[in-house]
Order: C-alpha cells, then sequence, then structure tokens
C-alpha cells in the first residue's frame, strides 16, 4: 500500500501543488497518514509560492495552499516515493525518461483514479484559466485514490 506520493506537473504552481493541498486536506479528513508532496518537470518557477489564481480558487474551497514552494522533480525522488502521479502525458513521458531501473516508485496518471470522468489528464489552468475545472477532477480523483489506498 502506497504511504508516500508525489505530484508531478510542468511548473508546480497549479496542477500539483493543487493536488497536494487537496490530498492533504482529505487524508487529514479521513485520519489517513500519507507523506505527500509535489514537484514540477520544468525548472522556471522553483522556490514560488502556488499561482495566484490558482491559489485564490483553493482557498475558495478551504485549500490552503499559500505554504507551498515550487521544486523540480529529480532522481532520488523514484527511491523517495512509493507512487508518483503525472498530470498529464507530457509530464508521464518526461517521467519515464528520467526514471532509474531500480525505481522503487510506482508511475501513474492522476486521472487513473477518476475513470468515471473519462480524463485522460488534468487540463494545465496556467492556459487554460479553468482553474476550478482542473480543481474538480483533482477532487474527484483525489477521493479515488483515497477509496483505493484504503482498501
Ligand atoms: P502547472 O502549470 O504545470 O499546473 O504548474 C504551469 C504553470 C506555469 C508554466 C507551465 C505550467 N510555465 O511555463 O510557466
Amino acid at each position: 500500500m502506497a504511504q508516500t506520493i508525489l505530484f508531478v506537473c510542468l511548473g508546480n504552481i497549479c496542477r500539483s501543488p493543487s493536488a497536494e493541498g487537496v490530498l492533504r486536506a482529505m487524508a487529514s479528513e479521513r485520519g489517513k497518514a500519507l507523506e505527500i508532496d509535489s514537484a514540477g518537470t520544468g525548472d522556471w518557477h522553483l522556490g514560488e509560492p502556488p499561482y495566484g489564481p490558482m491559489q485564490r480558487a483553493a482557498q475558495a474551497r478551504g485549500y490552503d495552499l499559500s505554504p507551498l514552494r515550487a521544486r523540480q522533480v529529480s532522481v532520488e525522488d523514484f527511491a523517495r516515493f512509493d507512487l508518483i502521479l503525472a498530470m498529464d502525458e507530457s509530464n508521464m513521458a518526461n517521467l519515464k525518461a528520467m526514471r532509474p531501473a531500480d525505481a522503487r516508485a510506482e508511475l501513474r496518471l492522476f486521472t487513473d483514479y477518476a475513470p468515471q470522468t473519462r480524463a485522460t489528464e488534468v487540463p494545465d489552468p496556467y492556459y487554460t484559466r479553468d482553474f476550478d475545472g482542473a480543481l474538480d477532477l483533482i477532487e474527484i480523483a483525489a477521493r479515488g485514490l483515497l477509496d483505493q489506498l484504503g482498501e
């Protein structure tokens, strides 16, 4: 059973910090102890807090993303985490290219946990500007993930 989970997107300022905040809140509600982190494949926003409009949309639902700071995913993450969840196919391709042969982490798409939505990726709200749509999908996938971890 996975107990350490890393969310990965491109910039680590929209989707993956939102997933981190949502899963933290839901795991805490269910009394489930998980180590949760997020990172980006890119390095443009290192050390920055989540994007303002994303933070505000998350805050409106009760998720405080303000303490989070962007970092870049590293090869060491494949030894540190049980599960690495990519937000889209491009993130997945980047992660597969850097995955060491002896990786501990299982690598999956986050939307695998939201099959009822038929979504195959979490669209990037930095470009779509649909912050609430991203949060809707992230909440559904986070619930699906917790249900599976609880089995
Ligand atoms: P994220 O969105 O991958 O969901 O954090 C992005 C934010 C910023 C950029 C790309 C994606 N950017 O290129 O600056």
